[in-house]
């Protein structure tokens, strides 16, 4: 493991290097599991309520009974990441992840075998967008051999710890030298990377695909929609994108929680424009104005 990360295992600390749940765990074995992902901004954790919700709506979804209500996991939020400070001595921003399964149980899909759904936490210092990318842009390209699941298969509105179609996409992307991907839906129209939501900015408007293409319903997009875009000066349009769109599009970003709003150069043979003078740059700097007004409002979820 390159850098320390802190387990919290239904309520045991450890480093997340030992191992902690059982191989019976369903989460392991099937991907019976749902997940959210925060980050600090300003050492608090940042739009906590609107990740929770996600994280019921997701639990409902999968009729999976979450194992504790959201100030006890709040709570060991607080013990893991003190357990966390006290090994690294890190106080810089904190990536906080928590995985609930739907527990353990006899060998099989029935979900009646399961015992009692559990959670892991994970604390680990916030992956940085290298300089070089926010300066010269992700480079993105199409996956063409999978799609995205489809809103009555496994909706890619639940958030749940199935990622494999993401990963074989990303593979596809990652084995072309591109350092994402964007994946297309049945019917060709554009949804999503593996774990981010993307954005466009045509005549001075920002684009960015509709819930129903089959997306992540992204914080960070929520928040670009409701918040950023109009501090930023610009209208936001919910439309579908197709690949034939790109050339169109001036510039392109990602979004989501560990990135907020990231630059993109290309997707394929398609290219935007990247750099100080863009709207993406400017959108970027709303965004960490918005982050730091909630920060200093939100005193009780500082960690
Ligand atoms: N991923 N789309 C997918 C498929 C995602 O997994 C994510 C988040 C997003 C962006 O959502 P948000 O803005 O709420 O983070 C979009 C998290 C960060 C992850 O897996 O690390």
């Amino acid at each position: 493991m390159l850098h320390y990360i802190q387990a919290n295992t239904n309520g045991r600390l450890q480093p997340a290097d030992e191992p902690s749940v059982s191989p019976l765990n369903r989460g392991f074995l099937y991907g019976d599991a749902i997940y959210e992902v925060w980050r600090t901004h300003f050492g608090v954790i940042f739009t906590w309520e609107e990740h929770w919700a996600r994280l019921a709506r997701s639990a409902d979804a999968l009729y999976l009974k979450l194992p504790l209500i959201a100030d006890q996991i709040l709570h060991e939020i607080k013990r893991t990441v003190s357990a966390y400070r006290q090994h690294t001595k890190d106080e810089g921003e904190l990536y906080i992840r928590l995985q609930v399964t739907r527990g353990n149980g006899a060998i099989g899909l029935d979900p009646e075998l399961a015992d009692r759904s559990d959670f892991v936490l994970l604390v680990q210092t916030c992956p940085r967008v290298p300089a070089e990318k926010l300066r010269d842009g992700f480079k993105l390209s199409l996956a063409t051999q999978l799609r995205r699941n489809p809103i009555d298969a496994l909706n890619p509105a639940w958030k749940t710890g199935n990622y494999l179609n993401n990963i074989l996409c990303l593979r596809e992307a990652r084995a072309r030298g591109a350092d994402e991907v964007v994946i297309l839906n049945q019917s060709g129209a554009v949804t999503e990377a593996a774990v981010s939501n993307i954005g466009f900015v045509r005549d001075g408007a920002i684009i960015t695909p509709p819930l129903s293409a089959g997306i992540l319903g992204g914080i960070t997009r929520g928040i670009l929609i409701t918040d950023i875009a109009e501090a930023a000066g610009m209208p936001v349009r919910e439309e579908t994108v197709r690949a034939l769109d790109f050339r169109e599009m001036k510039e392109c970003f990602l979004l989501s929680t560990t990135k907020d709003i990231g630059p993109v150069s290309a997707i394929d043979d398609a290219r935007f424009e990247v750099g100080a003078h863009t709207a993406t740059r400017r959108l970027k700097s709303a965004f960490a104005d918005y982050a730091r007004d909630y920060s200093a409002s939100h005193p009780e979820l500082r960690v």
